[in-house]
């Protein structure tokens, strides 16, 4: 490794390296990713009448506020490496926020396609502060995708979605920190499933420690896809997916065959919760727990009290759910879901004490 790491957490590539390929020649690229809190909440638990041990990762605790930079700095260093000079990738806003940063660190240019008009507010504030070419297609993200495919065969620019390899190498470096933290792997780990990167990369994490003996046990791998936007679940590619958690509105996914392996070796499962059950556990962690995640990382906390209605989780199970990107990206859909409604009084402690009922 060519630069020395000057804080008590190196990031991922470093902290890591041993699991990871990279070599004393690579160029690390990083902003010091990971190391994210994984945050007991016995509040939520209560509040859905679980009974069992849950922890969320929070990765919105990243530097671009969500957990793909821990893929996208080994993305990034790897095409440093190669001497790429132009990345690209398609998004529905994550993995553009990540890419424009990660490009500017290492003094590469980023071009990002994104589904124009449904990306997210703060997420196209990031790609656009962090200097990245913000390209709208009038089409959805698997159209974008297939753009950056078809420009990625041309030689001329270095891909950065999750089809690149490096992206789920680096992101399956959340399986170690959550192992290292409970000192082996939790019963079921829920999380998200958009293009399908992350469950793949989970999985392969997990396997990998297991191998290394670094944990003894697997966890079933439940991932949840939202209503309107589920073709694992359905079966069938998604012509035009909808729904309010725009991060996972994603009707043909990179990663299917990733996300089935996943899922079918582990004995886990792949469901879909509705935008309405997404909102209510989005209101609900941070009402119970002070834990702001956006809609999208809160598909598994619907899914979980789903399977607590079911009654599919047996009693002290221990369960890791990833929440993958802060709820400060998407501030219109916080305030339609609390429902604010302003009020406003004189400026008097008279005023304010009448509406406390004081
Ligand atoms: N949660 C969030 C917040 C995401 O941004 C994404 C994907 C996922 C979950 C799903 O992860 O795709 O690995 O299954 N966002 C991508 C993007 C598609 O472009 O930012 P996945």
């Amino acid at each position: 490794m060519n630069s020395r790491p000057q804080s008590p957490w190196p990031g991922v590539i470093h902290h890591y390296a041993e699991h990871l390929p990279v070599t004393c020649e690579t160029p690390i690229v990083t902003l010091l990713e990971g190391n994210t809190p994984l945050i007991h909440v016995p509040n939520f638990v209560a509040a859905i009448s679980g009974k069992f041990e849950l922890h969320v990762k929070c990765e919105a605790l990243n530097p671009t506020c969500s957990f793909k930079d821990r893929g996208m700095t080994l993305a990034v260093s790897k095409a440093k490496e190669r001497g790429a000079e132009v990345i690209i990738c398609a998004s529905t806003g994550n993995t553009s926020a990540s890419a424009a940063a990660y490009a500017a660190r290492a003094k590469m240019k980023c071009v990002v396609l994104l589904p124009n008009g449904s990306i997210a507010l703060g997420k196209l504030a990031q790609a656009l502060m962090y200097g990245a070419t913000t390209i709208s297609i009038e089409g959805n993200f698997d159209e974008a995708l297939r753009i950056v495919r078809e420009l990625g065969e041309t030689g001329k620019v270095e891909v950065v979605n999750s089809i690149n390899p490096f992206r789920i190498e680096g992101q399956k470096t959340a399986a170690f920190e959550i192992c290292d933290a409970l000192g082996d792997a939790p019963d079921f780990h829920f999380l998200p499933v958009g293009n399908a990167g992350n469950i793949t990369a989970y999985w392969k994490g997990y396997q990998e420690y297991h191998a290394a003996e670094k944990c003894d046990t697997l966890p079933k791998m439940y991932g949840w896809q939202a209503a309107g936007a589920a073709p694992i679940v359905d079966g069938h590619p998604v012509t035009d997916p909808q729904t309010v958690a725009s991060a996972i509105r994603i009707g043909y996914p990179a990663g299917w065959p990733g996300a089935t392996a996943a899922w079918q070796e582990s004995k886990g499962h792949i469901g879909k919760v509705t935008d309405g059950e997404i909102l209510a556990a989005y209101k609900l962690i941070a009402r119970t727990d002070g834990i702001f995640a956006e809609p999208a990382s809160c598909a598994p906390l619907a899914g979980l009290i789903k399977c607590v209605q079911n009654g599919t989780i047996p009693e002290g199970s221990l369960i890791v759910a990833t929440l993958t990107g802060h709820g400060l990206k998407d501030p219109d859909c916080a305030i339609k879901t609390a429902g604010f409604v302003p009020i406003i009084v004189p400026p008097t402690k008279e005023a304010v004490m009448k509406v406390m009922g004081l």
